[in-house]
């Protein structure tokens, strides 16, 4: 498929994306705490195949190859996270020395390779410590995470200058907390919602954390939006699509851009927000720039007696989907995109992630051939050139994920790297998407006339 790669401005950043549990490993290495991942994939029952990221893709020792490997790829830049637990193991208080120095030594070499690195401060691995005080439904958290967040910014600012707050607070707070799909595991819309409100309250404080020990840092909250659309043009599957938007996307953006919590979500939630003076005010801290996670759009119909937002994805018939059962429709990274620069004046963009899970293997020639991946990779940029051509700010493009991971509830079972993994002896092989990706990163870098 031919890409109008020359919408993309020539200083386009062209990454790869990563989050500390989910490769790391090293679990009680260097005086890391346990995580609430850590608790919860070792709850029986709650990941697939009962796996966890003790070892993960080992990259706390082998993150020269990994290196190496973006290196190949022709990145120029690099989203990682990185992981409370290490950093200050009790939550709060003493910082662990150790945990740091893995991260500086990282950051170094990233930059000695020309990568860019972008570092986002919360990828959902809240130190276990935390939790047992109550975790994110409690304000205390949020407080501890501003500090944690400058302890971090004052190590790695004179070289990190782009920095996310939180990745996908939506999944910390719904999943998390409501459906219980993912760590801490709770079904509690009261613990949700405060969890939804400590999370913005943190976001906001970590910014000013950040800025006051980085001057010239770059902020921005990475977000998983969703493309809404009703199932049909029922009064109520319409109405519901509106819960549903304000559910994933309202929630989370308008409080960032000084508008508040949606009244019409406040209805649907009835649960009374832990509210203070100052806070909104901290929660729209300007930012640099947004980042958007897209992965597959949401068509919904009335779920009248489901939990909220009481809407339920329908399946669509005849659309591709990837090995997530997620549909394949490029269309809604263009939308959110549009939406993001239109209705929210979004002057710097990113996506943060995008990518897909198949069940990938390494052929007799050693060679991992994904033309799905390929197709949805190709589709997704030619989509996010045709919203730059519309006059969508978009700064840079970050393919998730650069290896194949631990992907949270579902185990290893679910690869979306460009980069295969063979857990059982830790080689890495580029996979055919990869490789693709290589050629689009140089084609755009090196344009023929
Ligand atoms: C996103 C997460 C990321 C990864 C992808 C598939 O929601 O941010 O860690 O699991 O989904």
């Amino acid at each position: 498929m031919t890409i109008d790669l020359g919408a993309f401005p020539r200083d386009f950043l062209w990454g790869t994306a990563t989050a500390a549990y989910q490769i790391e490993g090293a679990a009680a290495e260097d005086g890391r705490s346990p995580s609430i991942w850590d608790t919860y994939s070792h709850t029986p029952g709650k990941v697939a195949g009962g796996d966890h990221g003790d070892v993960a893709c080992d990259h706390y020792h082998r993150w020269e190859e990994d290196i190496e490997l973006m290196r190949r790829l022709g990145t120029n830049a690099y989203r990682l996270s990185v992981a409370w637990p290490r950093v200050v193991p009790g939550g709060t208080g003493e910082v662990n020395a150790k945990g740091l120095d893995f991260y500086d030594r990282l950051i170094d070499a990233l930059l000695a390779a020309g990568i860019t690195p972008s570092v986002t401060l919360y990828h959902w691995d809240l130190p276990q410590v935390l939790q047992d005080r109550g975790g994110w439904p409690e304000r205390d958290t949020a407080l501890a995470f501003a500090s944690y967040a400058g302890v971090v910014a004052e190590r790695l600012g004179d070289r990190v200058k782009m920095w996310t707050t939180l990745n996908e607070p939506l999944c910390s707070a719904w999943i998390g907390h409501l459906e219980g799909l993912m760590a801490p595991g709770l079904t509690d819309l009261t613990a949700a919602v405060r969890a939804s409100y400590h999370l913005l309250l943190g976001h906001g404080l970590a910014v000013r954390a950040v800025r006051a020990a980085v001057p010239d840092a770059k902020v921005g909250i990475v977000n998983n939006l969703a493309w809404v659309e009703p199932a049909t043009d029922r009064p109520e599957d319409v109405a519901a699509a509106r819960r549903m938007d304000g559910h994933s996307n309202r929630w989370w953006l308008d409080p960032v851009h000084g508008r508040g919590f949606p009244e019409d979500m406040r209805e649907v939630y009835g649960v009374e927000l832990p509210e203070r003076a100052g806070d909104l005010a901290a929660m729209a801290e300007p930012l640099d720039w947004l980042g958007l996670n897209y992965y597959f759009p949401s068509v919904v119909e009335d779920d009248p007696t489901g939990p909220a937002p009481r809407a339920r994805a329908v399946r669509r018939p005849g659309l591709p989907r990837t090995g997530m059962d997620w549909e394949v429709d490029a269309h809604g990274i263009e939308r959110l995109l549009l939406r993001l620069t239109e209705d929210y004046g979004a002057r710097r963009l990113y996506i943060t992630e995008n990518g897909s899970a198949y069940p990938d293997v390494v052929g007799p020639d050693g060679t991992v051939d994904d033309p799905e991946r390929t197709a949805y990779l190709e589709e997704h940029l030619a989509a996010c050139a045709s919203a730059v051509r519309k006059g969508v700010p978009l700064a840079g493009y970050f393919a998730w994920s650069l290896l194949d991971n631990f992907e949270w509830a579902y185990g290893y079972e679910k690869r979306f790297g460009l980069v295969h993994v063979d857990y059982a002896t830790q080689r890495r092989t580029i996979k055919g998407s990869g490789h693709r990706y290589a050629e689009l990163i140089r084609a755009h870098r090196e344009p023929t006339v």
